[in-house]
């Protein structure tokens, strides 16, 4: 495991609470309030990710960077033949588990505890999907070419964007807490996307975010 790496676990590890919070809104009415002004992107990306990955009935899905679990046990819940949900930090991994368990979904939604470039799946996935990921990683390419390498359909990613005020704010925040984070302007995901061997990708503005679809055949 490399040290970039190494550090992207254990502070996934540390943020778990904080994190799936965001998500369960377990947590105080103003930080509930912070989160709809602040994150409400977050929210926005889980709708663009699920509907993109429609028809979802039947097909299989790689959900890169898991955290808990939430895309992965949707997809899931909305009939998905096969979700398979991988993350560097065991214990998001752990937790997704076991809300793959209390959701009932666990006879096709399992998770694995693996960085993407170590993971060797035994078939191909109709779609790939990676949110929140790239924000963490410093050499997005290998990791693109890979969801590239196991799609037949499509890859679904976020990237956070270069030019927006907040951008300096978390990457301060974020140094503090001992978290490396990055910043995609356009141009460089559309070179990002054809190395990567995407046919042609879409790219919508939510928020501080470009969510983007890269497609694996030409149409
Ligand atoms: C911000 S969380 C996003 C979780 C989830 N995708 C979501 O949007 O709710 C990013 C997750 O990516 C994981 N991660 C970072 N680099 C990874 C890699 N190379 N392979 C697998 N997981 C990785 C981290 O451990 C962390 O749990």
């Amino acid at each position: 495991m490399s040290n970039e790496i190494e550090i992207q676990r254990d502070y996934w590890n540390r943020e778990i609470s904080a994190f799936g919070s965001i998500y369960s809104q377990d947590k105080s009415r103003f930080s509930i309030w912070l989160d709809k002004v602040f994150r409400w992107d977050m929210f926005e990306r889980f709708a663009f990710t699920i509907q993109n990955c429609e028809p979802i009935e039947n097909r299989t899905f790689l959900d890169v960077g898991c955290g808990t679990g939430i895309f992965s046990i949707e997809l899931a819940k909305k009939s998905a033949a096969k979700v398979v949900g991988i993350d560097i930090a065991e214990n998001m991994v752990e937790q997704s588990t076991q809300a793959a368990q209390g959701e009932e979904v666990a006879d096709r939604c399992s998770f694995f505890h693996t960085d993407l470039l170590e993971y060797a799946p035994d078939g191909t996935f109709d779609v790939t999907f990676g949110i929140g990921l790239f924000d963490y990683i410093d050499d997005a390419l290998p990791v693109l070419k890979k969801m590239r390498e196991v799609s037949t359909d499509k890859a679904i990613v976020s990237f956070p964007r270069f030019w927006t005020w907040r951008a300096p704010v978390r990457k301060l925040r974020l140094s503090i807490r001992g978290c490396p984070v990055y910043f995609f302007t356009k141009r460089r995901i559309a070179e990002l996307m054809k190395q990567a061997g995407f046919e042609r990708h879409s790219v919508a503005k939510i928020g501080k975010l470009h969510c983007v679809v890269g497609y694996c055949g030409k149409e």
